[in-house]
């Protein structure tokens, strides 16, 4: 099966017709489109109209987490709302499943948070903003643990906007690794042992990376992947499906 992906095309107002182009024939080249969240730049309805326009009708399914950006101006639910009227499935800490020509595509995700990785991580204990940021964080990941345990299909994704691993980090400056994922992101895919995991935010990351557990990882933020979107072509299990 094929999906297309793609992260951080922080459209904004002037965008209208940017994405479009390049999506137009989506669908004689991909099965589904997965959207790895900081669609608008500054969160807005008004720029999530955009985006939506861009999305509308693109003859595949199309699902997408929202990003650190897509919160900045307190219109997140309004942004969830508009896109999912255009035919999105907006996904947070939540599942979606696909029937496609090739297999069953299930899809978990989650915005994330940060933290940062094993050796080098922020720890509930301290200030309470300092157990916030980690909770919020750790109720992150335990959603994406539900919601990937709640898939039984052929094939299964993780979708984030956070990095669940520092490996798709290369390039990007290790001070602010803390602000670009989570260690505690990548638990519940390896436990799941998912297909594929995607995400997007380290826009001077690197394409792609591997969890402790052997998932490959995706870093697919359009400065990364330099493309309309990147394609990967997964093959369903043989019989029976997946859990
Ligand atoms: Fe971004
Ligand atoms: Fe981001």
């Amino acid at each position: 099966m094929r999906i297309a992906a793609v992260g951080d095309v922080h459209l904004g107002e002037d965008s209208r017709g940017l994405l479009r182009p390049a999506l137009d024939h989506l669908a004689g080249t991909a099965d589904v489109l997965l959207l790895a969240g900081d669609l608008t730049r500054h969160g807005t309805c008004a720029e999530a109209r955009v985006v939506a326009d861009e999305l509308t009708g693109l003859g595949v399914p199309v699902a997408a987490v929202l990003g650190n950006h897509d919160h900045h101006s307190d219109e997140a639910d309004g942004i969830t709302d508009l896109l999912g009227e255009a035919g999105v499935t907006m996904l947070e800490g939540t599942a979606a499943r696909f029937d496609l020509p090739d297999g069953s595509l299930g899809v978990a995700g989650v915005k994330g948070f940060g933290g940062g990785f094993a050796g080098k991580c922020a720890s509930r204990f301290g200030e309470r903003e300092m157990k916030a940021f980690v909770e919020t964080t750790i109720a992150s990941a335990d959603s994406l643990r539900t919601a990937l345990a709640s898939l039984e299909t052929d094939v299964v994704v993780a979708l984030t906007h956070y990095a669940p691993i520092p490996g798709t980090l290369h390039g990007e400056p290790p001070e602010i690794h803390p602000f670009l994922g989570s260690y505690l992101l990548c638990e519940p895919i390896d436990e799941a042992g998912a297909d594929l995991a995607l995400h997007g935010h380290a826009h001077f990351g690197c394409e792609q990376g591997v969890t402790p557990g052997g998932v490959r990882v995706r870093n697919v933020a359009q400065p990364v992947i330099r493309k309309a979107y990147a394609l990967y072509e997964l093959k369903p299990a043989k019989q029976p499906a997946r859990r």
